[in-house]
């Protein structure tokens, strides 16, 4: 049987590729406020300035490709069962190749109906891809109600935890990429892991993570991501 491997990745793998993180030095919530432009009371208070912020974060994206640790996290699957558990809302993961993303945060290239107070309700039927589009105030859903980023605001519960904790559950190895581990339940979800399960985490900087099973690779994804593929998961 192939070995199991969930690989949890944040801001930190996309950063080679020119997105900024959101948490390092100049990152983007140095920028922005997030609880004005990606909080569940922003978007209530000013959904235009929540749609302008995300019409900005679809043209970073169609900017960029994807990088070598993208490919590499892809290239597993041929050697490996391979469930990528991102809370990046990028697509890169699946630009490189990746065949099994979930995203706990949402997507950014992706829109549902704003349903109001039920929002946590939508259903995936209604989600859509729109690409690199702008949308704005007045472009409404085929249901009529305004159409809002499908990204899991500050404030909103996560949706695809309980799947993503059943992946980990399962796994012979978890690997972090580039996560600052402080936004909750994501940041919780490697602690799922079986005690025999051996944890990797790959990040330049220290994370604040005491769990003794953690081997830390205090490296940029890219390298990170050699050490592990050449030197760690050799066959
Ligand atoms: P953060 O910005 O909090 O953390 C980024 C991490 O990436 C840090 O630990 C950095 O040290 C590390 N890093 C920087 N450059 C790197 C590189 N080249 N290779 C590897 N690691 C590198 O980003 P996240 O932990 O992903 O949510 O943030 C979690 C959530 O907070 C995001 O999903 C987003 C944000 O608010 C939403 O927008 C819903």
């Amino acid at each position: 049987m192939k070995t199991k491997i969930s690989i949890l990745t944040g801001a930190g793998v996309s950063a080679e590729s020119g997105l900024g993180t959101y948490r390092d030095n100049g990152g983007l919530w140095d920028q922005y406020d997030p609880m004005e432009v990606a909080s569940i009371d922003g978007w209530r208070k000013n959904p235009g300035k929540v749609l302008d912020f995300y019409n900005m974060q679809r043209e970073k994206l169609r900017a960029v490709s994807p990088n070598a640790a993208h490919r590499a996290i892809a290239a597993l699957e041929e050697r490996a069962d391979v469930q990528v558990i991102t809370q990046n809302v990028d697509n890169l993961h699946e630009r490189a190749g990746s065949t099994r993303v979930l995203h706990l945060h949402g997507e950014t290239t992706k829109v549902r109906p704003d349903q109001g107070l039920y929002d946590i309700n939508f259903s995936e039927d209604e989600v859509f891809d729109i690409g690199y589009e702008a949308v704005r105030l007045g472009d409404m859903a085929p249901n009529g109600n305004q159409l809002r980023p499908h990204i899991v605001f500050f404030g909103e519960a996560v949706p695809k935890m309980e799947r993503a904790i059943e992946q980990v559950q399962q796994a012979d190895i978890v690997l972090i990429v580039g996560s600052s581990l402080q936004v909750y339940p994501a940041a919780g979800l490697y602690r799922y892991a079986r005690n025999t399960a051996r944890i990797f985490l790959i990040d330049p900087a220290e994370v604040p993570v005491r769990d003794p099973r953690i081997t830390h690779i205090r490296e940029k994804a890219t390298r990170g991501m050699e050490i592990f593929t050449e030197e760690i998961f050799k066959l």
